[in-house]
């Protein structure tokens, strides 16, 4: 399974030029690489200055490059599916027009396009496939996508589906049934895939984030947001990016020379709200758009300098960690979930069975507690900038 490198962020601060310029440094470096765009604004083509395909092609040694398109997955992949849901349905007296409605599911179109990502990245040859994903509240919804989907498979069509098949038998008859079977097994297929793509996403090893940002007041807000977001997911950040740095004008004088300084001044003091975030590299703002290899290795030469584009993978400090004191009914315990936090976040807490729903700024997020926590009562959270922490105290009614 190569590694793979998601890069996102606001639309046209240049994730596609950073992604296509990391592809290009990996393949110099030796190292094969994919570069894939999942933005349905495809503009990847433009930076390499090739035509691209939905098909893989070698641009240049070692660099291979595709844009996904989406429409045309949905066609192969889902419509079948949807087909076959849309027959049962009827079969079952669902109407025409409700039938459609419950087909048309949302996001599909993403889902493919991620899921395409994860196969293309277990075929190989290249070692690493960078992704130049669409703007990033999008991107947050795609990388979301696998468990709302899984879920909201799990709701439409139940685990225990023989008794959806008994329902549609004495509704519909067997003709249905029939279908349903094949209905039920390329769903089961479908949920297997999601399986998959989720523990891709989860896997620090597998799969990180690069953001990209542009040293804009505005930006930097929702910088913050989008880290907390992913965190939330479970989603790795292993950098954050400032592209279009105005190049310093040094003592130079007049007023170019001034334009410059000023403007470089309100870069740094939006780049300076942003520490704590952690190491932020940055791209100078260049007299001419980098488009084709060269200009590409030159974008990326002062991204990484001399350092490998591809970090060793590194081993991500867990999103949970728990800790307790005392025996017996007596002991103690608490949860860490390691999440970075903004002073005014809305964070609401409940026990859902043997998860916590955790729920950030309006998204919310199931954390599977551990077994030992499961027989245990929540006895209060505490939040603070660099996460929350969750008390617990042994259920006298489950443990022994
Ligand atoms: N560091 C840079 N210096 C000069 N031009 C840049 C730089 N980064 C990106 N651009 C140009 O800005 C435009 C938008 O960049 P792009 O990578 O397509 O952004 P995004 O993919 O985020 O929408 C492109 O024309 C690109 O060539
Ligand atoms: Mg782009």
């Amino acid at each position: 399974m190569s590694r793979v490198l998601l890069f996102t962020g606001k639309g046209g601060v240049g994730k596609t030029t950073l992604a296509a310029a990391t592809a290009a440094s990996l393949a110099a470096h030796g190292r094969k690489a994919l570069v894939v765009s999942t933005d349905p604004a495809h503009s990847l083509g433009d930076a390499l200055d090739v035509r691209l395909g939905a098909a893989p092609s070698e641009v240049d040694t070692g660099l291979f490059a595709c844009q996904i398109d989406p429409r045309g997955l949905v066609d192969e992949a889902w419509g079948e599916l949807r087909g076959h849901l849309r027959t049962v349905l009827a079969g079952a007296g669902v109407n025409e027009l409700d039938a459609e409605e419950l087909t048309v599911l949302p996001g599909v179109e993403e889902l493919l396009a991620l899921a395409e990502v994860r196969r293309l990245a277990s075929v190989g040859p290249w070692e690493v496939v960078v992704v130049d994903c669409g703007p990033t509240a999008e991107t947050l919804r795609l990388l979301s996508l696998p468990e709302a989907f899984a879920g909201y498979l799990e709701r439409l069509f139940p685990t225990h589906r023989r008794v959806v098949r008994g329902l549609l038998a004495g509704v519909a008859g067997t003709g249905t049934v029939e279908k349903w079977d094949a209905t039920a097994d390329a769903l089961s297929r479908l949920a297997e895939r999601l399986d998959a793509l989720r523990s891709m996403l989860a896997d620090p090893s597998s799969c990180s984030v690069r953001l990209v940002l542009t040293p804009e007041r505005v930006v930097a807000a929702e910088t913050r947001r989008t880290l907390t977001a992913l965190a939330l997911q479970g989603i790795r950040v292993d950098s954050v990016i400032a592209n279009r740095l105005v190049p310093s004008p040094g003592s130079a004088r007049g007023g170019a020379a001034t334009w410059l300084r000023t403007r470089r001044h309100e870069q740094d003091a939006v780049l300076a709200e942003l520490t704590g975030i952690g190491e932020i590299r940055t791209v100078d703002h260049r007299a001419s758009e980098p488009v084709g290899v060269p200009a590409l290795l030159e974008v990326a030469s002062q991204l990484y300098g001399s350092e490998d584009p591809l970090p060793a993978a590194s081993v991500a400090e867990s999103l949970l960690e728990v800790s307790g004191s005392g025996r017996g009914l007596d002991a103690r315990y608490s949860l860490r979930i390691a999440l970075p936090l903004a002073e005014d976040t809305e964070l609401d807490l409940a026990r859902v069975g043997d998860d916590l729903a955790l729920t950030v700024d309006r998204r919310r997020r199931l954390v599977a507690l551990p077994s030992l926590l499961r027989r245990c009562i929540v006895t209060g959270a505490e939040m603070d900038s660099g996460g929350v922490t969750v008390g617990f105290r042994p259920d006298p009614s489950l443990w022994r």
